[in-house]
């Protein structure tokens, strides 16, 4: 299991930072996904390009393949428990999904007091705030711990550049972004994936800190699970084996998440201001190697990385003709 650091190495040079398939519909970029729009499907290709404190701070090789086949893994062993948008993998970076209409709400799940970023509940919490989201919180509790109960903290979809902001189930329904049943039919499907979400990363010895769930509404109307679903991009995770300690020394728990690639741009003085320094091959390795653990640790499979020069590839999956690319 695990991928040699040499291959990692050679890898950095042929990352996917961004693609260009005009015959495959109407181009829109986020700030990982390259998405292809047409006919009430959406092509993603998930590429390379790691975002931290909202911003594009570079490539990590593998991240995109990670990333989607995770979310696969997910989309096909939650299915019993509501619908999602994924119809197939063509390729390891490629999902064709449905077209929906995203709800403007994101519906995040939280079961520990933790975080970094300005939104998180320890940020709030350090600074003495009580009521979170509308939650009230007790006093007493110590940073990384259990909260006394599962925590729906929605924020709102920001358009891209902007932030997303911390919202009430009240005031997301008082605004009009989406009517009171919806909110709750949303809330209840979500904290199902969240709880199987929980019980599958226990059984493979890692803990689902928090998450973030997307949803739309399809041509029917149907709510449907979108984007991405537990990975670690989406989702907090950090080994159960090693959890306890960490918090009784007052360490940070182990991660397997991108806070390795935060921290290390935080101690380099960037938390999302100006020109982000450039990510050093070796910190570009180690955070793809610890993507790849997170995706062996959560699927118990291990991660074969797709060969070939990603775009031709690509290229080839989908059917298209690689003429730019000869
Ligand atoms: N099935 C879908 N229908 C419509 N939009 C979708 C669907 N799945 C994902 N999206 C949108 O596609 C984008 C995915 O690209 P991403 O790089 O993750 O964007 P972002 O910068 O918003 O995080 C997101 O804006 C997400 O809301
Ligand atoms: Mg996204």
């Amino acid at each position: 299991m695990g991928v040699d650091r040499a291959l990692l190495l050679e890898r950095c040079e042929r990352t996917i930072e961004r693609t260009d398939f005009p015959e495959l519909g109407e181009r829109v970029e986020g700030k990982v996904r390259d998405s292809y729009v047409r006919e009430g499907r959406r092509v993603m290709v998930t590429t390379d390009r790691i975002s931290c404190f909202d911003v594009i701070v570079g490539t990590i090789p593998l991240k995109g393949q990670v990333l989607n086949q995770l979310s696969a893994f997910w989309f096909e062993r939650t299915r019993s428990i509501g619908p999602n948008h994924l119809l197939e993998v063509p390729d390891p970076n490629v999902s064709v999904v449905r077209q929906c209409r995203p709800l403007p709400v994101e519906f995040v799940f939280r079961a520990y007091l933790t975080g970094v970023t300005p939104t998180s509940i320890w940020y709030a919490y350090e600074r003495g705030k009580r009521l979170y989201c509308g939650h009230k919180l007790p006093d007493g509790l110590q940073k990384h711990e259990r909260l006394p109960e599962l925590l729906l903290t929605p924020t709102t979809k920001a358009e891209k550049g902007a932030h997303d902001e911390l919202i009430s189930r009240e005031e997301a329904i008082e605004r009009g972004m989406v009517s009171e049943e919806l909110f709750d039919r949303a809330a209840q499907l979500t904290r199902s994936l969240f709880e199987a979400g929980m019980r599958w990363a226990d059984r493979q010895g890692m803990i689902l800190v928090d998450t973030k769930y997307e949803l739309g509404l399809d041509s029917e109307g149907e709510l449907v699970v979108i984007d991405e679903i537990h990975t670690p991009d989406s989702s907090r995770y950090w080994y159960r084996d090693t959890y306890e300690r960490a918090l009784s020394e007052g360490r940070d728990p182990e991660a397997l998440d991108k806070e390795y690639v935060r921290r290390w741009l935080a101690s380099n003085g960037y938390t999302g201001d100006g020109e982000p320094p450039k990510l050093p091959d070796e910190i570009r390795c180690e955070a793809a190697a610890r993507y790849i653990e997170a995706y062996e640790r959560v699927t118990g499979l291990p991660f074969e990385p797709a060969d070939d020069d990603p775009s031709t590839r690509i290229r080839r999956s989908l059917g298209l003709f690689s003429s730019k690319s000869v």
